[in-house]
């Protein structure tokens, strides 16, 4: 384990890369906005970016101090919404705030509470076919699903989420027409990238926590 502060590992190692230590790992993968259903019955919406496919199961990685992860472990359904790269400020808007009430210490500095997610993102809840949780409308592509598996990470501190996919929603505009194929060249996820928000191209905002801000 690398025990020096930041900053000051010894430089280039062999093929020129510098050593860093970066507080941050979040490398570029695309936001999903995840519904699920309080324990009074409204609904919460949250930004993952924690979130990979494989078949039709989804593993979702969350924060153990969350709302969604509290839900999610007594009411197993859940929507996927995934934002197209435009649809950032709102996903922004939805960074600060968390479900749950009172607000975890554990939680990032400014975080607040926020019961109503979907109004104060500027989001419209859109009703799910199969599950309680709505899909988040004007996302390109929504996925209603069920948690199989919620289990602790190693850490302690977060939990693995294990989903399968029950339904798929898709906006015309993204399909090829006639197929059940996506078209890759229509879709572009909103991409995470170290707390900067990308598509498929150039840099299009920058979350409130960046440490690396460019403008
Ligand atoms: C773009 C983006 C990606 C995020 N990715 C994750 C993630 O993968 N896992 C996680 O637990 N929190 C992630 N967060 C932070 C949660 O959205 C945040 O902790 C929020 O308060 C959770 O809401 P909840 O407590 O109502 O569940 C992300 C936030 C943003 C803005």
């Amino acid at each position: 384990m690398d025990t020096a502060p930041a900053g000051t590992l010894p430089g280039p190692t062999a093929g020129g890369h510098l050593r860093i230590k970066p507080s941050i790992l979040y490398f570029g993968t695309p936001v999903v906005l995840v519904s699920t259903e309080n324990p009074d019955g409204t609904f919460n919406l949250a930004p993952l970016s924690s979130a990979w496919a494989l078949g039709r199961t989804v593993v979702l990685g969350l924060g153990g101090d969350g709302q969604t992860a509290d839900n999610l472990a007594a009411r197993p359904e859940l929507a996927l919404s995934l934002p197209a790269p435009e649809q950032w400020p709102a996903v922004e808007r939805l960074a600060p705030l968390t479900g749950r009430h009172p607000v975890p210490a554990t939680k990032a500095a400014g975080c607040r509470f926020e019961p109503d997610k979907f109004g104060a993102a500027g989001l419209t809840p859109e009703p799910s076919h199969g599950i309680r949780p709505p899909r988040v409308a004007g996302c390109p592509l929504q996925l209603e699903a069920r948690a199989t598996r919620v289990r602790p990470g190693t850490t302690g501190d977060f939990v693995i989420v294990e989903a399968a996919v029950a339904a798929v929603h898709a906006d015309p505009r993204i399909v090829v027409p006639g197929t059940d194929h996506v078209d890759p060249g229509a879709w572009s996820p909103l991409v995470y990238n170290f707390r900067h928000y990308f598509g498929l191209g150039p840099e299009l905002g920058h979350s409130y926590r960046t440490q690396t801000p460019r403008t």
